[in-house]
């Protein structure tokens, strides 16, 4: 969700005032994505690398996120959405993690969308704790076993990784789980990130052709259905 503060900047605002314009897009586009099917959206909110940031703009996140969770959970909560945090919760004070924890527990028999927000999250993070747990268990340390130890192991690994804001990285996001996703780079800031930017982002998706290491021949000759296998 990136560009919230050139969008403040562009406005002369605060660049906390972005970050609140990120939660009215967010919302938004839980709303489309539920609309369009979407089974499971994965948002990148704080990164292990954003605690770099100053103080004042840290502690405006932190805030966001406890107040945000206290306005839009009911409505999720009514909606079916299903929230799930990713990320490591000792850096994070006790109202944020007791805030991620009520939010979780209050959606956990919804069986809509699946809502994963990233925060205090980084790929390489993900990566480390999974093979560090299963190297503390005595588990030998593979493609499969790592899959199933990482934090996101309860959902299929991203079709499309949406990157907002006109940068062409991945910037420690979904280093994993996005081996064979496809890739789209949007130019909106993300508080424009509407519903037909997503609509773009998704017409671009289903142009690819995804051949998952083997050739366009061998896609061509698959029985349809089997060409992901
Ligand atoms: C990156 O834009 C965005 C963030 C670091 C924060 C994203 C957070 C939200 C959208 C809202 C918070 C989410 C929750 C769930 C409370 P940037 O600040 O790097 O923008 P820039 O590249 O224009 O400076």
């Amino acid at each position: 969700m990136d560009g919230n503060g050139r969008w403040a900047t562009r406005r002369h605002l605060p660049r906390v005032a972005g970050h609140k314009r990120g939660v009215d897009a967010l919302r938004a586009c839980v709303r489309d994505c539920a609309m369009r099917g979407v089974g499971v959206l994965t948002v990148f909110a704080f990164s292990s690398e954003n605690w770099n940031r100053p103080g004042d703009e840290v502690s405006g996140l932190m805030e966001l996120l406890a107040g945000a969770l206290a306005r839009e959970v009911p409505q999720l909560k009514a909606d079916g959405v299903r929230l799930h945090f990713i990320g490591d919760r000792n850096g994070l004070s006790e109202k944020v993690r007791s805030g991620l924890e009520q939010g979780e527990a209050a959606t956990a028999h919804n069986r809509g969308l699946i809502l994963n927000v990233c925060f205090n999250y980084g790929g390489r993070w993900d990566i480390a704790q999974a093979a560090a747990r299963l190297a503390s268990q005595g588990h030998a340390i593979t493609p499969q076993t790592l899959d199933r130890a990482m934090a996101l192991a309860h959902v299929p690994d991203p079709d499309l990784v949406i990157r907002t804001g006109g940068e062409q990285r991945l910037s420690n996001f979904l280093l994993w789980q996005s081996a064979y996703s496809e890739l789209v780079f949007s130019q909106a800031l993300w508080p424009d990130f509407d519903a037909a930017a997503l609509d773009s982002a998704i017409a671009e998706f289903a142009g690819r052709e995804r051949r998952f290491g083997k050739t366009p021949d061998q896609l061509a000759a698959a029985p349809a259905g089997q060409k992901a296998a």
